[in-house]
């Protein structure tokens, strides 16, 4: 996005009568440019977004701090409805902390619904680069035709983010992002960029590793687009953690640093993503399943699939596993299976979109066996929230989904080992932005003869774009043909349509 002139600055709060911005700290040419990581937006409402941006001039200092000094620094930040700012709908100054890391999350309120506004920041005599950002249709109402991408999935050293800057293209209304936005994952020699450090412990660490991520310019296209609604998985933290247990202990831990290492990541997670303050963290645990309603039209009911989860079954793995099918077991925890089933009792939206992490269609192989740290792991939980969108009426239910570094679109299926039962839902399930590297050109669906109910597959790098109206949902599965170099167009794979009432896919 622009870097608008200093001046602009200055012109556009005057044009505001002046009363509105708080005075300015000195400029001062000897300051290095603070806003290396980009401006975001997040979590809209009928009223109001989040603006979100972390002063970092140097981002990969060790201490985590981006070459900030121990000070806390002003920050003045404007809303514009135009990308000029000719004049200001909400304007003021914010405290960037030392202790959060110099990260600010500013409410801008008094908003229209269903409108776009433009926003930024300015800091230690500089100007931050100007967002786009837009609020949610009012309650009762459809608002216009919407479209939102989602992404998953993003390994730094696996290539380019060309994936985000193809969705910063499309110009969506809204990003979901559903986990693994970090690898906390050590340098690794010979790949084609390097993670700054050793795998990721302290909060220093953490930071850091934030601020290499952030300061890739097609992240941040991304983010400077659209409004975002983010959700962590595992490597937000550290490999197939599931609750308080760990996957392996590489490095050795003992609890109170395992517990150190959790609140040192969600702190950096709050920090560095663009979510209300009421999605801080609290010590090692970090409340962040939530809805969000765009009007009438959709409500996304965004799942932590991570934090509350049962140990996975048998080891983890691919496994044939009878404990997989426990009634004891759940993947979102009892207290957000039923804040899940109450939300979805609720009819809240035309399209009910549930946000989350890992495959939630049933995937067998030809030996029956599945994958552990998916819902196949959580059997009966999947089952009591199938049942329960079925019991409760729920008119079109759509399961969003990332992790698996592939694309794929599935039917729900009120029993998966019966072909004539029902479709009762439907997942996409987008592939990664570059984890995995350069995919592959397949679209073979993996374990098709023993999963009929998965209607698509690909190995490419990509996106899922998706135009939601009250008649239907079109997905759009984007995909690029490379990473690992810059510059790839994206092109559209496949698309399906879901129909109003009609839960499953449609080929278009
Ligand atoms: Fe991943």
């Amino acid at each position: 996005m622009n870097r608008l002139s200093r001046r602009t600055f200055v012109l556009g709060g005057v044009a505001a009568a002046g009363a509105v911005v708080a005075p300015l700290q000195s400029a001062s040419a000897a300051v290095p440019y603070p806003f290396q990581l980009g401006v975001a937006s997040g979590e809209p409402d009928a009223s109001s977004v989040v603006l979100w941006t972390r002063l970092a001039p140097s981002p990969l200092n060790a201490d985590g701090q981006g070459g900030m000094a121990n000070a806390d620094v002003a920050v003045d930040w404007q809303v514009s409805a135009t990308s000029t700012f000719a004049s200001l709908v909400a304007s003021g100054t914010v405290t960037a902390r030392y202790a959060a890391a110099h990260s600010v999350h500013v409410v801008a309120g008094g908003l229209q619904p269903d409108a776009e506004y433009y926003y930024r920041f300015r800091a230690q005599g500089h100007i931050s680069p100007v967002g786009r950002t837009r609020t949610a249709p009012a309650a009762g109402t459809l608002g216009r035709d919407f479209v939102m991408a989602f992404a998953s999935c993003a390994h730094y050293e696996s290539g380019y983010y060309t994936a985000y800057r193809r969705m910063a293209d499309d110009r969506p209304d809204l990003i979901l992002h559903l986990g693994d936005y970090i690898y906390e994952d050590a340098a690794t020699s010979g790949s084609l960029r390097q993670h700054a450090g050793a795998e990721i412990v302290s909060l220093a660490d953490y930071r850091r590793r934030y601020a290499q991520y952030k300061s890739d310019p097609d992240l941040q296209a991304a983010h400077a687009i659209a409004p975002w609604l983010v959700v962590p998985d595992d490597h937000e933290v550290e490999n197939n953690f599931a609750g308080m247990t760990r996957a392996d202990n590489s490095p050795a831990l003992t609890t109170a640093q395992w517990t150190a290492r959790r609140t040192a990541a969600y702190q950096a997670y709050y920090e560095n993503m663009p979510l209300r303050p009421a999605n801080a963290n609290n010590g090692n645990s970090i409340p962040l399943y939530r809805r969000v309603q765009w009007g009438q039209l959709a409500v996304f009911h965004m799942l932590d699939t991570r934090q509350f989860r049962n140990d996975q079954a048998c080891g983890d793995g691919w496994k044939v596993c009878a404990d997989a099918d426990l009634a004891t077991r759940s993947l979102p925890g009892t207290a957000q299976e039923a804040w899940l089933l109450d939300g979805l009792g609720q009819h809240l939206a035309k399209w009910d979109v549930i946000g989350q992490q890992v495959f939630f269609a049933r995937q067998f192989d030809a030996s029956g066996a599945s994958n552990m740290d998916a819902w196949d792991g959580y059997r009966a939980s999947r089952a009591r929230i199938q049942q329960g969108w079925v019991d409760r009426g729920v008119r079109n239910p759509l399961v969003l989904t990332g992790d698996v570094h592939a694309s794929w679109a599935n039917n729900l299926k009120a029993d998966y080992a019966n072909a004539s039962s029902p479709v009762i839902g439907t997942e996409l399930v987008c592939t990664s932005i570059t984890s995995g590297g350069n995919g592959t050109a397949d679209t073979a669906i993996p374990n098709a003869a023993t999963n009929p109910h998965l209607k698509f597959y690909s190995n490419r790098r990509g996106y899922v774009r998706t135009t939601i109206t009250p008649a239907q949902v079109t997905a759009d599965f984007r995909g690029v043909a490379s990473v690992t170099e810059h510059g790839a167009a994206a092109t559209t794979l496949k698309s399906f349509a879901i129909l109003d009432g009609r839960p499953g896919l449609q080929s278009i």
